[in-house]
């Protein structure tokens, strides 16, 4: 395998890799300065909504959106939309995401960033569904994007997770619903997760996820209204 060239896992050769600005340097006649997010969160929060396989962030997503208009950005939606574009980068995606792994960091942060600054100009803040569910994305994604401005963190046992998962395979259409994949995609959440989570304890908001749809959205109101409020 050639792990300089090549993609882990999946050895495929590697397409385009840009490399960062060695320097760091922020000069703004540096071009990988210049590549930088014009996302200013002081009028456009950042919103980072977590929790495991099937915690609900799907669907108080959609709550959020009805009530905030944010633009809302999933992870997985970015990578199975990906997939179905059948480039040479999907045929590496299909395999991680049906073994429930996490896809290499790279991937996934090049598909946010280039969603994130499309829509930069008009949008009202985002929520950033499902991402960063390993330390080093959260690192990478302030780096090279913007700092996070709150983390909506939605916390369920395994048995719900896994409950919920299974009634919603027969209708979802998902590769992964299934009760091997499940399990797998728990394990890879439980591997990361608290080592996610213990990087921001100031703007780490956690909310119980086995109450009703409703009352959770009570819950995220109480920490976005007052966040639009100064915005
Ligand atoms: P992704 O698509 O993000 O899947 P997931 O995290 O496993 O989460 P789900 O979308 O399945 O669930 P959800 O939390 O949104 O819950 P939902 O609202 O749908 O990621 C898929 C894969 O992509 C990953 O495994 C990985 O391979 C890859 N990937 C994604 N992001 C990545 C990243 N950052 N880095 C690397 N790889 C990445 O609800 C679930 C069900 O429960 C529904 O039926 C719903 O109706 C029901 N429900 C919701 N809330 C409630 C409630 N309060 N009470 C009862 N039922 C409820």
């Amino acid at each position: 395998m050639d792990l300089e060239n090549n993609c882990y896992p999946c050895n495929q050769p590697v397409q385009e890799k840009k490399p960062p600005c060695p320097l760091q340097c922020q000069s703004p006649k540096c071009a990988a300065f210049k590549s930088k997010s014009p996302i200013d969160t002081t009028k456009t929060p950042i919103v980072w909504v977590l929790g495991g396989p099937g915690s609900g962030k799907g669907t108080q997503c959609e709550r959020i959106i009805a009530k905030y208009g944010f633009t809302h950005l999933s992870t997985g939606d970015l990578l199975r939309a990906e997939v179905k574009s059948g480039s040479e980068r999907a045929k590496c995606l299909t395999s991680v995401m049906e073994r429930g792994e996490l896809v290499p960091n790279d991937t996934v942060l090049e598909l946010l960033r280039e969603a994130m600054i499309a829509r930069a100009a008009d949008s009202k803040g985002f929520l950033i569904d499902g991402y960063p569910r390993e330390k080093s994305q959260g690192i990478a994604f302030e780096k090279s994007i913007a700092p996070v401005t709150v983390i909506l963190y939605f916390e369920a046992s395994c048995e719900t997770l896994t409950k919920r998962l299974l009634g919603r395979a027969a209708s979802s259409g998902r590769a992964d619903d299934n009760e091997n994949t499940i399990k797998l995609r728990l394990k890879t959440f439980l591997d990361n997760n608290d080592l996610v989570l213990a990087q921001y304890p100031e703007k780490l908001r956690r909310i119980n996820a086995e109450a009703t749809v409703d009352s959770i959205f009570s819950e995220v109101q109480k920490v976005l209204d007052p966040i639009v409020a100064t915005k």
